[in-house]
C-alpha cells in the first residue's frame, strides 16, 4: 500500500513539473493579437500586433511605419516594464514622432546635399534635414503603412511586414521590395530580419529607430554602455561623416568599457558639441556580415540588460539631444532631451558619397539582407 502512495504522489510531482515545462517550453504557443490602431490622414486602416513570448515578455507593433510601439520586459525582480518611448494611440505618431520605434528606410541616416551618383546618373533627394537627406527623406519607411503576416514558429511570436518601394519614390531609383520581420524569441530577444531586392541599381541603408529607456522612465545618462568599436566617424556640422575613421581612445566616444552615458557627455569636445551629445556612427569590429555582438547597456536601477548583435557594420549612438520636453508621449510623460537612446545598426553615414565606406548599393538581382538583435535580460 505504502509503494503505491509512494509511486502515485511521485507520478504527480512528475506530471506537474511536466506541465509546468510544457507551458514554458514544449506545448507553449507562442500569442499573436492584431486589433485595430485607427486610421491614417489619407484613411488607410492601421493594425496593432501583440506577440507575447514564453518569458512573458512583449512587443506591439503596428503596421504605420512598422512602428514598435512597445516593448515590455522583465528587471531583475520580474517586473516588467515598458522600455521604449512612444505614443499611447496613432495620432501622436502621425503627427510628429522623431522614428519613434519605427523602421527607417530607403537609406537610413544622412545622405550628403540628398545627392548621390549611380552608375554615371546623378540623383537628387528631397532634403529634409537642413541640406541634407534623413532617414529615407519626406516620406521614410516610417511613414508608410505596412502589409503584415503572422508566422508562429518554434522560435517565437513572428510578424512579417512587407513593403513595395517604387521606383522614383523619394528620389530613389528602382522598385525596391521590402520585408521586415521582427520575431520574439522565448528567451527574451526581440530579433529583426530585413531583406530587400531591387529592379535598378539603387542604394538601401535600412534600421530600427526605438528610444529606449531600460528603466522605463527618467534620463538615461546612468545607463552603462559598452560598444564594442575602436573606431568611430567624425562629422561635420551637418553630421555628415568627413570620410576619417578615428580611433576612440582618448575621446568621450570611447566605450570600449562600459561607461555611464552622462560620464562625459557634457565635456567641451568638438564632437559632441556638433551633435549637441552623442549622434555618430560607431565602425563595429565585427567581420562584415556575420552576426556579432556591437553594444550592451546595463540600466543599474532596474538591473534590466539589452546587448545588441548584428550583421552591419556600423552603430549610429544617438543620446535623444533633439528631445527637448515638446513631446508629450506614454502614460502624459514629458520627453525631455536624454529621455532615451537610440542604437541604430546601419551602414556608415553618407555611404553613397564615400568610396571607402562599406557600399550600400544594391543591383537586380542581388539580395540586401541584414539581421538585428537586441536581447533582454536582467541582473542583480
Ligand atoms: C537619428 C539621427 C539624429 C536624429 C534622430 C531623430 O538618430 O542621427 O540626428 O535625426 O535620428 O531625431
Amino acid at each position: 500500500m505504502k509503494r503505491l502512495q509512494i509511486a502515485f504522489a511521485a507520478a504527480t510531482v512528475a506530471l506537474l513539473y511536466l506541465s509546468a515545462r510544457g507551458l514554458n517550453n514544449t506545448l507553449y504557443m507562442p500569442v499573436i493579437e492584431k486589433t485595430p490602431f485607427g486610421k491614417t490622414t489619407s484613411g488607410e486602416a492601421v493594425d496593432l500586433y501583440t506577440l507575447k513570448n514564453a518569458s512573458n515578455a512583449r512587443v506591439q507593433i503596428m503596421t504605420y511605419g512598422g512602428t514598435v510601439v512597445s516593448l515590455q520586459v522583465p528587471d531583475r525582480d520580474g517586473m516588467l516594464g515598458d522600455i521604449v518611448l512612444g505614443y499611447d494611440v496613432l495620432d501622436g505618431y502621425l503627427k510628429n514622432s522623431p522614428y519613434f520605434g519605427s523602421i527607417v528606410g530607403r537609406y537610413g541616416n544622412r545622405i550628403g546635399k540628398g545627392r548621390f551618383s549611380l552608375d554615371g546618373k546623378q540623383y537628387q533627394l528631397p532634403k529634409n534635414n537642413g541640406e541634407n537627406t534623413l532617414h529615407g527623406g519626406i516620406k521614410g519607411f516610417d511613414k508608410v503603412v505596412w502589409k503584415a503576416t503572422e508566422d508562429r514558429s518554434t522560435d517565437g511570436a513572428a510578424l512579417s511586414l512587407t513593403y513595395l518601394s517604387k521606383d522614383g519614390e523619394e528620389g530613389f531609383p528602382g522598385n525596391l521590395s521590402v520585408k521586415v520581420v521582427y520575431t520574439l524569441i522565448n528567451n527574451n530577444e526581440l530579433r529583426i530580419e530585413y531583406s530587400a531586392a531591387t529592379d535598378k541599381t539603387t542604394v538601401v541603408n535600412l534600421t530600427h529607430h526605438s528610444y529606449f529607456n531600460l528603466a522605463g522612465e527618467g534620463n538615461i545618462l546612468q545607463h552603462e554602455l559598452m560598444i564594442n568599436a575602436e573606431q568611430f566617424t567624425p562629422v561635420d556640422a551637418g553630421l555628415i561623416p568627413t570620410g576619417e575613421l578615428r580611433n576612440v581612445k582618448g575621446t568621450p566616444m570611447d566605450f570600449t568599457k562600459p561607461t555611464a552615458i552622462g560620464a562625459r557627455i557634457d565635456q567641451q569636445d568638438e564632437q559632441l558639441i556638433l551633435g549637441k551629445g552623442y549622434d555618430h556612427n560607431w565602425v563595429l569590429k565585427n567581420n562584415a556580415g556575420k552576426l556579432s555582438l556591437a553594444a550592451r547597456v546595463y540600466e543599474p536601477r532596474s538591473g534590466r540588460v539589452m546587448e545588441v548583435s548584428t550583421t552591419e557594420p556600423g552603430l549610429q549612438f544617438y543620446s535623444g539631444n533633439f528631445l527637448d520636453g515638446s513631446i508629450t508621449g506614454k502614460g502624459g510623460q514629458v520627453y525631455q532631451q536624454r529621455s532615451g537612446f537610440c542604437l541604430e545598426t546601419q551602414h556608415f553615414p553618407d555611404s553613397p558619397n564615400k568610396p571607402r565606406f562599406p557600399s550600400t548599393v544594391l543591383k537586380p538581382g542581388q539580395q540586401y539582407t541584414s539581421t538585428t538583435i537586441y536581447k533582454f535580460s536582467a541582473q542583480k
